[in-house]
């Protein structure tokens, strides 16, 4: 057994504040001890009180004077959008034509996708993300790339194949039966290998047929630990299509259920423009929303309603959704969605904001068993922030005492630079200097 420990101040979120209240949601420990053994939480308390307990030997390392909190989970983003990032002046239907699926074309490449996949890692890494749901190309290759990147380096990475077989250029089209039979190698290859998994991955409804809606919905039905992950109700052109392609269906997320695709492991992108019913059936379902702050506001497509969705008791992460979305940061989007709440006419606690980064981003990829806070037994995936990144940032903390300011303020001023220390699994995987 091996045992080590690391001493700073603690703090990671246990529940959802807006169900039990922020003061039971949270465990916030200035001078603490977090103590893992074999890459797993074994131990998390006060720095006096656990310091007598360790085996002798236990190395400690000390970042006092540093907040240590759980990995950002980022539930919703696109590897193979590195390159086209920032790209400008469209929106949704328009902005997949003329930048993204270009630009997906080239992941035919097996050494394009090696390479994106390897800087795409070390960006999560370093912007203090250590799981994610990450959509990939319609090649196969793009998986393999990502799935051997994130296994290198141990990280719970969930990713699928995008599937899309009309309605996209011939260089990124797939067909029903190609994308089924990848698929299943997909699964066979590298599902429950290390801590990977995969997430079954319709483009979103206007792009797939409806015999490739059906050959993934059945493939969900065969595996109880398989994630289905899509994008719902973004854009306003995009509803318009998707009720010309489907008149019978009561609404857009009625697509996806007749097809077998909404369940309590499906992972929804984006959701903006959801009504009443849509909420009420995502609940029934179980099933979980991406809030995608920074791309919604970069496309354009609306401000998502997190009251509404806290209304009808939906689960719901954060997602950076790169390359619509403009940051990696978790902590950026966490600002984002703090304005997005603000123009919706409600504030979002910075309780609140940690919980959709951490445990509950865990919740909505269906790992809140293994990852999202410090319990012990889960796996120890955690991050070192700096309270004094910036000049500006160290400054403004110095008149800050309570621990609900000092992380509404990380969130405001915070980005990749706040992230000194990045470990999976007990291991350190980035370090800022
Ligand atoms: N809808 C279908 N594909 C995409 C994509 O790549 N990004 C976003 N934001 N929405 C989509
Ligand atoms: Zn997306």
């Amino acid at each position: 057994m091996s045992q080590v420990a690391f001493r700073a101040d603690l703090f990671h979120m246990t529940d959802d504040p807006a169900l039990v209240g922020a003061k039971d949601a949270c465990g916030y420990i200035p001078d603490g001890l977090l103590v893992v053994e074999d890459g797993f939480v074994k131990a998390v308390g006060s720095y006096d009180a656990l310091a007598p307990t360790l085996k002798d030997g236990t190395e400690i390392t000390d970042h006092r004077g540093k907040l240590i909190t759980p990995g950002f989970i980022d539930t919703h983003i696109h590897f193979p959008q590195l390159d086209m990032i920032a790209s400008y002046g469209e929106q949704l239907l328009d902005w997949l034509e003329r930048y993204t699926f270009p630009e997906e074309a080239k992941f035919a490449s097996e050494a394009h996708a090696a390479d994106a996949a390897d800087f795409f890692i070390r960006e999560l890494l370093s912007s203090g993300t250590t799981s994610a749901l990450v959509y990939c190309t319609v090649h196969r290759q793009s998986v393999e790339a990502i799935f051997d990147a994130a296994y290198a380096r141990n990280m719970r990475i969930v990713a699928g194949k995008s599937l899309m077989d009309r309605n996209v250029p011939d260089a990124v089209r797939d067909t029903a039966e190609g994308s089924d039979r990848d698929n299943r190698d997909l699964i066979a290859a590298y599902h429950g290998k290390g801590r990977l998994g995969y997430a079954i991955t319709p483009r979103f409804a206007p792009a797939c047929s409806d015999e490739q809606l059906t050959l993934a919905g059945k493939l969900l039905a065969e595996h109880d630990d398989v994630l289905m992950h899509t994008h719902l109700s973004e854009n306003t052109a995009e509803i318009d299509w998707v009720r010309e392609l489907y008149p019978e269906a009561k609404n857009y997320l009625d697509v996806y259920d007749r097809f077998g695709l909404l369940t309590n492991r499906s992972v929804f992108a984006h959701c903006i423009h959801l009504d009443g019913e849509e909420f009420q059936r995502m609940a029934e379902a179980d099933a979980a929303i991406s809030y995608c702050p920074t791309s919604n506001l970069f496309l354009g497509s609306g401000l998502f309603n997190l009251r509404e969705a806290e209304k009808y008791g939906v689960k719901v992460g954060l997602g950076t959704d790169v390359g619509a979305g403009t940051s990696f940061s978790l902590l950026e989007t966490m600002n984002e969605a703090y304005k997005v709440c603000h123009l919706r006419g409600h504030r979002l606690d910075p309780f609140k904001s940690f919980y959709l980064a951490t445990l509950g981003g865990a919740k909505a990829l269906n790992m809140a068993d293994k990852v999202g806070d410090f319990t012990p037994g889960k796996e120890a995936d955690f991050i070192v922030l700096d309270r004094a990144a910036t000049p500006l940032l160290e400054r403004r903390l110095k008149n800050t005492s309570e621990i609900d300011e000092l992380l509404f303020v990380l969130s405001m001023l915070g980005d990749d630079r706040t992230v000194s220390h990045t470990y999976v699994a007990g291991e350190c995987v980035h370090t800022r200097d």
